[in-house]
């Protein structure tokens, strides 16, 4: 059965972004607003965030917003939009106010103030030294914040749609004009139409084997955007944090580092201060994942092993039960260690795109190198690529990045909504769907379990597309998972009932995640420098002459993968060699 809604603006996605755009959009009650959601809305990745949100409040020493923003652009290694950048770090201070009116319990000074630590990459004087910046609720400031943004968007009166799989975009001569979603209880497809629609739909790191990110996070929006024509910007890099638990890739904050959390090797040696002289264990974090990798590549993992340790034993108990409460936890629930006697075994685990669907700073989609916009769509939040995190993204400016532009997107939204005639909607608008879905049903008998090639992707993406790449590698990664998309087309769901299809559900997003995964590797293949985190052995320094440039790869009709470029938008910080 299908369903037809009308709205003048959608939001697909209930974390920091989305969620911020709805509290946006539904302050104008004559503006018709729905937020659509995968999952249960205080599920969503946002917050799983821990360590901080950075603005540069100066609550306990001197900061500056063009401090955070030189720091935001050398930790992109030069690749992030400065404008966007310079926007962004300007109205983290007035967005950090905002949350706060808005109820969230952030941690305290002695004297009342928003607290605040030190996070990698972020400095004082334009490099000289740690600087206290990423305002935090204990290690919980994800959670806090996506906890805030649901009550004020339930005080708003936002209409949410809750277990919502949004599965196409309906795009048709160069405008939006809404999504198909399956509504995951009945198995029934809605069509929401309306003039707007946003995408705030998160990450795809279950790209990789040992990841940070949810089941759910398995890049529904950008695979959506893809299909349709609208190309992906920079996804050749992926961050990998440098400290998840060992082997279960479920994340330590940095929040420890920045409290003064420290990493040994296994002879029990402070190895940053041979990688990063100055800012030691807080540089940034392709420097540290990339040092932990090396020091495991030249045995002196703990053991031999694939581990280092995180030692916050120094901490004293106060701090870390006051701080640190949910690391606390989750060691002592996953690996039965006590962080306060222990040190924590860690390895970097795949975390965050920075790359995504490219938009300009209004969070409006465009489609080309000339900044030709998709009318009516727009994306924020992990899924769009600004670019405010360029190669590599600082610990703290992906909350940011929510809030700030996820607030500019209800903003755009509703200026477009202003003037903007409905849409029509395109003829047999969920014909696409149907197709995807009957052929993931087709194979009866003798296909193989969605979850067989998805554990074969993440292990070869792991291995050969993670923190250090060679081309053969990447090339044997393509390889495999050109042949796993061969195999997909025979893949067997066993449910074949309508309720809560689990089963379907995971089939469609192995489609999405093995499209990311070799839009991915073909990127890394492309790019013949190292920059952030996309370190290749064989071309091993930044090549600025032919590199300093965003890549756009698009897949028409179902074709080969095509790249074209995008300059970088460079303001105030020429590009210079990057040191920590
Ligand atoms: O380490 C952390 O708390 C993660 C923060 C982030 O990814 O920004």
């Amino acid at each position: 059965m299908i369903h037809t809604h009308h709205y003048d603006a959608l939001v697909v996605g209930a974390g920091g972004a989305g969620m911020m755009a709805a509290i946006y959009l539904s302050r104008n009650p004559d503006l018709k607003t729905a937020c659509i959601s995968k999952l249960y809305p205080t599920r969503s990745h946002t917050g799983a965030a821990q360590g901080g949100i950075g603005a540069a409040l100066a609550n306990l020493e001197e900061d500056h917003p063009e401090w955070h923003a030189f720091d935001t652009v050398k930790g992109s290694d030069y690749l992030g939009d400065q404008d966007a950048i310079e926007t962004m770090c300007t109205e983290a201070v007035d967005v950090i106010v905002e949350l706060e009116h808005m109820g969230l319990p952030f941690s305290r000074t002695p004297d009342g103030k928003i607290a605040q630590r030190p996070f990698g990459g972020h400095t004082h004087h334009f490099g000289e030294g740690p600087v206290r910046r990423s305002c935090y609720a204990a290690d919980r400031t994800g959670h806090m914040i996506l906890q805030t943004l649901y009550q004020n968007c339930i005080k708003n009166g936002v209409d949410f749609y809750d277990e919502f799989q949004v599965v196409d975009v309906m795009v048709e001569g160069g405008v939006c004009r809404g999504v198909v979603a399956w509504h995951v209880h009945t198995g029934d497809l809605h069509v929401f139409h309306a003039k707007a629609t946003l995408f705030a739909t998160g990450g795809f790191g279950r790209v990789w084997s040992i990841t940070s990110n949810a089941h759910a996070n398995t890049g529904d929006g950008p695979a959506i955007a893809l299909r349709a024509g609208i190309p992906l910007e920079d996804m050749e890099f992926y961050q990998f944090h440098p400290t998840g638990i060992y082997r279960l890739g479920i994340l330590i904050t940095e929040g420890v580092r920045g409290e003064g959390g420290i990493l040994r090797n296994d002879h029990g040696e402070r190895f940053m201060e041979r990688y990063a002289p100055t800012m030691k264990d807080l540089a940034s974090r392709d420097v540290v994942a990339r040092a932990i990798s090396q020091e495991i590549k030249e045995g002196r993992g703990i053991n031999g092993k694939k581990y280092v340790y995180l030692d916050a034993t120094h901490l004293g108990a106060d701090v870390i039960e006051n701080k640190l409460p949910d690391i606390a936890d989750f060691c002592r629930t996953y690996l039965g260690i006590d962080p306060v006697k222990e040190p924590m075994p860690i390895q970097p685990t795949a975390h965050y795109a920075m790359g995504g669907i490219p938009t300009d700073i209004d969070t409006q989609v465009i489609l080309d190198a000339h900044g030709t916009v998709l009318t009516g769509m727009y994306a924020a939040g992990e899924v769009a690529c600004v670019s405010v995190h360029g190669a590599n993204r600082l610990g703290t400016n992906s909350l940011l990045d929510l809030v700030v532009f996820g607030r500019r997107a209800g903003l755009a939204m509703e200026r477009f909504c202003r003037t903007a005639e409905m849409p029509g909607i395109p003829a047999d608008p969920t014909a696409r769907t149907e197709a995807r879905f009957g052929a993931l049903l087709a194979t009866e008998s003798g296909g193989e379990p969605a979850a067989r090639l998805r554990e074969e992707m993440q292990d070869v993406m792991q291995d050969n597309v993670g923190i250090f790449r060679t081309a053969a590698g990447m090339q044997h990664a393509l390889d495999k998972v050109r042949e796993l998309k061969a195999r997909f087309a025979k893949v067997q769901v066993m449910d074949r009932g309508k309720r809560f299809n689990t089963d379907l559900l995971e089939a469609w997003e192995l489609g999405n995640l093995l499209d990311l995964a070799e839009v991915t590797t073909v990127c890394a293949l492309n790019r013949t420098e190292s920059r952030g985190a996309h370190m290749r052995d064989d071309f091993d320094k930044r090549n600025d002459v032919e590199w300093l440039k965003h890549s756009l790869a698009h897949v028409e009709d179902g074709g080969p993968i095509r790249i074209d470029y995008k300059p970088v938008s460079i303001t105030r910080f020429q590009p210079k060699e990057r040191v920590y």
